[in-house]
């Protein structure tokens, strides 16, 4: 798709060259239009770098050159080549000037002149936001079918807190590319586990690990883009749910285990990206333990393993798992796959900081019940999300043939 991503004067400028990444990385052609205040946060050359395409600034041309007559019409040929419109961060101003119809530099005379498909994402002061001005712009520009994503609530850079604050890249992304993502998930029940389980020791201790949950939360969004009803059972992790997902919070390994085998029934697919404890404290205990001993012992006991439970009851649902591993990544991901009676592990290794645990990006390779291996080499989490699931359908259709 041929996108337009307009950016304006705001500190949130910055995220919209994440925004623009993840544009382009879903194999988007991105054009960049930026206002004389967006250059005073973030340099032309940054867009440039991530689109591959030159950065539009100006109305006029610069000088007098043979380029003049083309720079003239330049606002009617991107508002011609382009079909959605996407402007982020969309500022108080922007807002009166869309709403009021002020063609006054490059942007909103392309605004004016693009008949396809305008989300705006809104980044401002919580008074500005809240002022009847613009929200009877805001008004205005729903009336015209206009799409606004956020803003959301948390803390602004001038100091308050309330709402005022850009949507995630990764959420305006995906309004923007919803229209256009292929419903092939549509009918299915989709449950995905994500995040690390915690162990209580006593009541204010307990053992975990390093996940983040941002691995099955992409894999949610992803899965909901695609058209799936998603169930999404969470360990305690910091990450907004995606919109649309039925979101059930658990602690224990015990808990995602009980959840789990709640939502099964519904479930046609189910992935386990969660980092589920291994081991709990066999009798965790009832008060705070008192540094006394010089030694303290745990004794600990296997968790409930869910996987292999889901695998035993599996029916004709498709079952991924995960596999996350330090050594012999491909042979530990079969012997899981085997033994769990997988279709597909999704293997990673784990030992590494700029991928697997935490990070944003991942590096993982599927291993399939049809005997494929497939390297999917490293990108976003939300990428390898959409590239895993495409899998998922392959299977589908070959596990299918073969009954
Ligand atoms: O959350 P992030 O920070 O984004 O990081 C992503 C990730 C590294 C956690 C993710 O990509 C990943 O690898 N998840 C699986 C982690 C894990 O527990 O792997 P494992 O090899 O120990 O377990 C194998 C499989 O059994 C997993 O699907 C796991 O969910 C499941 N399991 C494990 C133990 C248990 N008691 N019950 C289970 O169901």
């Amino acid at each position: 798709m041929n996108i337009l991503l307009g950016v304006g004067g705001g500190i949130a400028a910055y995220k919209a060259a994440e925004l623009a990444r993840l544009l382009v990385e879903r194999h988007n052609r991105v054009q960049v239009i930026m206002t004389r205040a967006a250059r005073q946060f973030i340099q032309p050359l940054t867009f440039a770098a991530l689109t591959g395409q030159k950065v539009c600034t100006d109305l006029f041309p610069k000088s007098t050159s043979d380029d003049a007559l083309a720079s003239s019409i330049e606002h009617i040929r991107l508002a011609q080549d382009h079909e959605v419109l996407v402007v982020a961060p969309a500022t108080a101003d922007l807002l009166a000037r869309f709403a009021h119809g002020l063609a006054s530099d490059l942007l909103t005379t392309v605004y004016l002149a693009f008949t396809g498909r305008v989300v705006l994402a809104p980044a401002m002061n919580t008074h500005m936001w809240q002022h009847p001005a613009t929200q009877a712009n805001v008004q205005t520009l729903l009336s015209r079918g206009h799409e606004i994503v956020g803003p959301n609530e948390g803390p602004l850079a001038c100091g308050m807190v309330g709402p005022g604050r850009m949507a995630e890249p990764e959420e305006i992304a995906e309004v923007v590319l919803a229209g256009t993502t292929v419903k092939d998930l549509a009918g299915e029940t989709v449950l995905i586990t994500a995040g690390p389980t915690e162990e209580p020791i006593d009541p204010v201790r307990f053992i975990s690990n390093r996940s983040s949950g941002k691995m099955g939360y992409a894999l949610a969004q992803a899965a909901l883009a695609r058209g799936a009803r998603v169930i999404l059972i969470s360990g305690p992790v910091n990450l907004p749910p995606p919109r649309g997902v039925e979101l059930v919070r658990v602690r224990t390994a015990e808990e995602m285990y009980r959840a789990v085998m709640e939502h099964l029934d519904e479930a046609s697919i189910v992935i386990k990206a969660a980092a589920v404890a291994d081991y709990r404290v066999a009798e965790p205990a009832r008060q705070k333990i008192k540094k006394t001993a010089l030694r303290l012992n745990l004794q600990l006991e296997p968790t409930p393993d869910i996987l292999a439970e889901v695998g035993k009851r599996k029916g004709d649902r498709l079952l991924i798992g995960f596999a996350a591993e330090t050594e012999n990544l491909i042979a530990e991901a079969r012997r899981k796959l085997d033994t769990k009676n997988c279709d597909m592990v999704v293997a990673n290794f784990v030992g590494r900081d700029d991928v697997g645990f935490a990070s944003d990006e991942n590096e993982v390779t599927l291993v399939t019940r049809t005997g494929d291996v497939v390297p999917l080499g490293r990108a976003s989490k939300l990428e390898l999300a959409h590239k895993i699931l495409d899998q998922v359908m392959r299977l589908r259709l070959v596990l299918h043939a073969g009954e």
